[in-house]
């Protein structure tokens, strides 16, 4: 068999295409670096070539280096930074064509290139830091001299991607041109500019540095960028190609890169972001086109989370029909709509005419006919089962018979809705999380009954609207929520013993958390669980502990922001949570009331114990097959609950925090808590035997081998 061509040489005159063919994304590891530079060599010696254009094959430019050489064995054979640079030095000019996306080592390329060219839609980006390490092949040195420093640090301390337009706009593509003339726009200007002396981007001076560029982009990482290291890496690359020399910048780029590349952040970093992959490959999923592909999309309930649905799919393109019960819910529904639009416009993000567009994709009404040629319907209607079952009862009685059937309940048993349905193999969940336009996460519910065809389907509209699908079994919470007590519960305990909210909040966001379990508690309203807790009231064990701190603030009409009060206190018109004195004193009241003898609690405890309640939850819950693998976990985690990407998600973070002393947090609390934490046997046997949930398969290529 003949050998793959990686990269395919065509000539036009006296110009050489050289195009990266590794399919899908034109990664650039090693054997891509050997074909690559035996082509420009090639060129270079070649008296009948007088410039060369560089371009990819397929949808992309190229996705830069692979990714997953970062966390392997270090290879022979050329480096990526060693071809960069010489193609800066090379005696014929070098033509980067973009299309699709350039990122990272990608677009580290171009910039050593004498010009770029791009379509409009390219993608260029340099998404290193969302890596956690810093541009290691000269980005940081030459996006400054291309484009200033100010928009330079944008692009690299953010990881957002422009497209072709915008970085025409800036200076670091120097023309457009439509896809279809690409490659002769870019060899007419290989043609153009060969003869002349080649220009350097090694040689551009740096635009003058507006005063206070680094001071304010420091003070946004210490807003944005709590915890990580490579940002502040990369800001002080880009700083020091102000002060020293082009080679020196280099170097010093290069050791930045090298010493973050195989650290934990990375590690984690690179872990979420095969992890999210990963999610999409379900092993026993169905052929998606056999049934008809999702376009009209019904939603039951106008509330919140019903909008936020709507919003969602409108945005992506999608026509909504939304349904609630009286004409005052519709109106107020399609007002929340139309207002967030509104906004996006009002901020630059979408045009005048994009905005018009989305909020005329979606009608609302109170008749369910609106449904009758729907491809989907997700209810979003009153968590009650009987509800559910007569919204499925007259959706079957609308809909056409293959449309597929979702609820978004995030309490109730979605076996038991499908089961009481005619035909259960279209009926599944879909748990998007609120506010549903923003948040990523989808848990795609998957019913004993539902069809494989029917779940790949719904895996992929969810990524069509750009959101990140994870499918998980049924149980009470579902993967993400059961978690969830799991973790509340022992902050809860926590305030008996000695805690307050405002320290428990406090340890955690240093941890991480995007925020505090009672935080969290305010913004959500407290008043929804107390309604679930209500309801098992009468089936709880009242030998277990329970914590009543909740129902009694709920009892005080504390219901979180929206009452000005819950486990803080609001200003008037205020998000700030503020520690309230009568919280402080309703938690001792109780403390005493159970008999607890207030104590020292340290954050680190805080942290030990919510972590790892957290950790033996979903080991239990993938010991039940409810999880396909510890990576959906982090990626549910990381994506629905605020926990920090750059420390992996939970089950990544407990393989590299220890499992041992895990166990040990673990079986202590079972010691004095009993089966309210009930520890994993499969936590016990990976941390007997030095195992790790990373081993158990899911995302790959991720961990640093020696
Ligand atoms: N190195 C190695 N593998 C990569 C890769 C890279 N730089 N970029 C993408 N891949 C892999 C993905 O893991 C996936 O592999 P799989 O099919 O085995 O799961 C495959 O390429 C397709 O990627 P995916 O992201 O699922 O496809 P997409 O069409 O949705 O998006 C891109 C394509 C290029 C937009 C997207 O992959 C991307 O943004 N990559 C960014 C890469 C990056 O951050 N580069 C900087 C490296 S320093």
């Amino acid at each position: 068999m003949s050998e793959r061509v990686l990269v395919r040489v065509e000539r036009r005159g006296p110009v050489a295409v050289l195009m990266i063919d590794n399919p899908p994304v034109n990664a650039m590891g090693v054997a891509v670096r050997l074909a690559l530079k035996g082509a420009l060599d090639a060129a270079m010696a070649d008296p009948a070539v007088d410039a060369v254009v560089l371009t990819g094959s397929g949808k992309h430019f190229s996705a830069g280096a692979d990714i997953r050489e970062f966390g392997a064995a270090p290879t022979d054979g050329p480096t990526l930074v060693g071809i960069i640079n010489e193609i800066e030095t090379m005696p014929k000019p070098v033509i980067a064509a973009i299309h699709g996306t350039a990122t990272g080592g990608a677009l580290e390329l171009a910039l050593a290139c004498a010009h770029r060219i791009a379509t409009e839609d390219a993608e260029l980006g340099l998404p290193e830091v969302t890596l956690g390490f810093v541009p290691g092949a000269g980005g940081t040195q030459r996006l400054p001299r291309l484009m200033g420093v100010p928009r330079a640090l944008d692009l690299i301390l953010t990881g957002r991607r422009v497209s072709g337009a915008e970085a025409q706009a800036s200076g670091l593509v120097d023309e457009t041109a439509p896809g279809a003339q690409l490659l002769d726009a870019a060899a007419a200007l290989a043609v153009r500019v060969s003869g002349a002396p080649v220009r350097r981007t090694c040689d551009l001076p740096i635009p003058a540095v507006p005063a206070d560029v680094f001071a304010r982009a420091e003070a946004d990482l210490a807003k944005t960028a709590r915890g990580r290291v490579a940002p502040a890496a990369a800001l002080q690359c880009v700083r020091r190609a102000t002060e020293i020399a082009f080679a020196e910048g280099l170097k010093e780029e290069r050791a930045a890169f090298l010493a973050l590349v195989r650290g934990p952040e990375s590690t984690a970093l690179r872990h979420v972001f095969f992890a999210e992959r990963e999610a999409q490959k379900v092993p026993d999923l169905g052929d998606a086109s056999s049934v008809p592909s999702i376009r009209k999309v019904g939603v039951v309930g106008f509330g919140t989370m019903g909008a936020g649905i709507a919003i969602a799919f409108a945005a992506a393109g999608h026509p909504v029909a939304v349904a609630d019960e009286t004409p005052e819910a519709v109106e107020r529904g399609l007002g929340r709509v139309r207002s967030t639009f509104e906004e996006a416009r009002q901020k630059g993000r979408i045009s005048e005419a994009e905005c018009a567009a989305r909020i005329a994709r979606v009608t609302g009404g109170t008749d369910y006919a609106a449904f009758v040629d729907a491809d989907l319907v997700v209810e979003a209607a009153f968590e009650e089962m009987d509800i559910k079952h007569a919204v499925f009862a007259k959706l079957e009685a609308v809909c056409r018979p293959d449309a597929i059937l979702a609820t978004n309940t995030s309490s109730l048993d979605v076996n038991v809705i499908a089961a009481a349905t005619k035909n259960p193999g279209r009926v599944l969940g879909l748990h998007f999380f609120s506010p549903a336009n923003i948040m990523k996460l989808v848990e795609v519910v998957r019913p004993q009954q539902v069809t494989p065809e029917v779940l790949a389907a719904c895996l992929d509209v969810v990524k069509r609207i750009g959101k990140i699908g994870v499918v998980v079994g049924v149980c009470d919470g579902f993967v993400g929520n059961r978690m969830l007590f799991a973790y509340r519960r022992q902050a809860d305990f926590l305030l008996e013993e000695g805690a307050l909210p405002q320290q428990v909040d406090r340890a955690l966001r240093e941890f991480g958390m995007a925020m505090g379990p009672f935080q969290t508690g305010d913004l959500a309203g407290l008043d929804i669980s107390w309604r679930i807790r209500k309801r098992l009231a009468a089936t709880r064990p009242k030998e277990l502990r329970y914590s009543p701190i909740a129902d009694r603030l709920c009892e005080m009409g504390r219901l979180g922001q929206k009452t000005g009060a819950g486990w803080y206190r609001y200003e008037k018109g205020s998000r700030t949570p503020v520690p309230d004195p009568e919280v402080d004193a309703l938690v001792m009241s109780v403390s005493a009331e159970l008999g607890f003898t207030r104590r020292e609690i340290s954050d680190a405890e805080i942290v030990e114990r919510c972590m790892g309640a957290l950790v033996n939850e979903g080991a239990l819950i993938l010991e039940e097959g409810l999880a396909a693998r510890a990576s959906d976990v982090d990626v549910i985690w990381v994506h629905g609950y605020g926990f920090p990407r750059h420390r992996g998600g939970p089950m990544h973070w407990a393989d590299h925090a220890g499992l041992t002393r895990l166990l040990d947090t673990v079986d202590a609390m079972h010691e004095s808590q009993g089966p309210l934490v009930r520890p994993s046997p499969l936590l016990r046997r990976l941390a007997l035997e030095g195992g790790r949930f990373g081993d158990l398969g899911g995302a790959r290529g991720t961990e640093t081998k020696s």
